[in-house]
């Protein structure tokens, strides 16, 4: 039977899930009513939902999530958060009450500027260029200013516009760079309607330019998008206190032997790209879940934040750690795109919620917001790490989610989360331990048959 089909996109929501489960599933039937039982009751909630991709036939569940007790510049707040792996929103929460005792979060917001390109072509002289360019940037604004008007109004619209010349690296290539204010919007759509509307007016500008050679009337445009590169829309967070405050921790370690481990970890980061790549992914944790939760654009803020941390040519830790006079400080700077208005911020019946949630935040308060929670889960994964070893916290999740893979009662789960309290959990010693509890034998379960697994 042919697996390909012309048209899938025409047939309707119930044809194409029937097409699919008829060509793709051993047992089509039943993987028809499991996916359709995902489907929304309410058919416009589901519209909605469907609207915001293409080719839908059922919606993909995600665990939604809080991690309350976040103080951010003294205000507290219980923080959203939509992830897949165990123990990141209880590692945050935990981060949170530390913190919350010893001044908080603080954070500010270093700038706002998003970025935008109009990539050509051009085979004439530079200095012809460069000397109308003015003219030009003028009647780019002129013809652009349908487009701008709402967001002038707003406070926002183009800060300002470059030429720059990169035909030394490639022949006849140039750029015109535009720095934009968005305010509370991510401003995708706005940034790249203004970069089309450049690219039209350069077109029109050149080929009436009485003094260019024929050849010079003429521009390719390559191509009009925006930069996911906003190194100047950037956010700062950090925490302080007195080293002595920081207290105590499991396994003898003192205040100070942990300030000092925590601050080398951190260290370690900024030198090794193998573990730097690993640091910040604990960093994104935090970042992606309040990123999705509110409905912005996560891939947009992982691929921002990676060319980010190697702004200096070496890819090193987004978060940066110092003791100074006693004093512990941990801080990240991290460049953040969001928005709390347009996309799918408002349209998103549970992102709406998020940013209800929140308070609803402005686009800088939510950069804050978002940062802190990184922040968060930087200082717990590198508390874990240099004190107990990760796995003590993660293991307990992951020995929930084992359980539940297979099966197990309460009452099981119960008798499970007492027998591995001390010892190593693993798929196989999961299988183990519930195939003796459940033939009767768990009372004694054999270790030796356990840590054989
Ligand atoms: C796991 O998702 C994240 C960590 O590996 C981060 C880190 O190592 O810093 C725990």
């Amino acid at each position: 039977m042919s697996k390909s089909i012309s048209g899938f996109s025409k047939l309707s929501k119930r044809g194409k899930l029937r097409w699919l489960v008829e060509n793709f599933f051993k047992d089509p039937e039943n993987v028809m009513r499991e996916l359709m039982s995902y489907w929304l009751l309410n058919e416009e909630e589901q519209k909605i939902l469907d609207g915001f991709s293409e080719n839908t036939i059922s919606n993909f569940y995600l665990p939604f999530g809080v991690a309350p007790n976040f103080v951010i510049n003294d205000k507290t707040y219980a923080i959203p958060m939509v992830i897949e792996e165990s123990s990141v929103v209880a590692a945050a929460s935990s981060a949170a009450k530390f913190w919350m005792t010893r001044g908080g979060f603080k954070a500010k917001v270093i700038s706002t500027k998003k970025v935008g390109q109009v990539h050509f072509m051009w085979s004439g002289d530079a200095n012809k260029l460069e000397e109308v360019f003015s003219d030009l940037k003028i009647k780019m604004q002129e013809d652009a200013a349908g487009i701008t008007k709402n967001m002038v109004e707003r406070g926002g619209g183009i800060l300002d516009i470059q030429l720059i010349n990169y035909t030394g690296v490639e022949k006849d290539y140039y750029q015109i760079k535009v720095n934009f204010e968005t305010c509370d919007s991510m401003g995708a759509n706005f940034i790249n309607s203004v970069l089309e509307s450049f690219a039209v007016s350069l077109r029109e500008f050149v080929a009436v330019q009485d003094h260019f050679a024929d050849e010079e009337k003429e521009v390719t445009v390559i191509m009009s998008i925006l930069s996911n590169y906003t190194p100047e829309c950037l956010v700062r967070t950090w925490v302080e206190c007195p080293v002595s405050e920081l207290g105590d921790f499991t396994n003898d370690i003192d205040a100070e032997a942990f300030a000092k481990k925590f601050c080398m970890a951190v260290r370690i980061a900024h030198i090794d790209q193998y573990r730097a790549t690993t640091h910040n992914k604990g960093i994104f944790n935090g970042v992606d879940a309040v990123v999705l939760a509110t409905g912005n654009d996560f891939r947009a803020i992982e691929a921002c934040g990676h060319t980010y941390a190697a702004h200096d040519g070496h890819y090193r830790s987004l978060s940066h750690c110092k003791i100074e006079n006693g004093i512990f400080k941990f801080w990240l700077d991290l460049p953040l795109a969001v928005g709390t208005v347009g996309g799918l911020t408002k349209l998103h019946p549970i992102a709406k919620r998020s940013l209800e949630m929140l308070g609803n935040p402005n686009a800088e308060e939510l950069m804050m917001i978002i940062a802190t929670t990184g922040l968060a889960q930087n200082f717990a994964a590198l508390r874990s790490l240099v004190t107990t070893g990760i796995q003590q916290g993660h293991m307990k999740m992951h020995l929930v989610n084992i359980l539940n893979h297979m099966g197990a009662n309460q009452e099981e789960k119960d008798a499970a989360c007492k027998h591995f309290i001390d010892k190593v959990v693993s798929f196989n010693s999961v299988r183990l331990f519930l195939d003796e509890y459940r033939s009767g034998t768990s009372g004694n379960v054999k270790k030796k048959s356990i840590l054989k697994n």
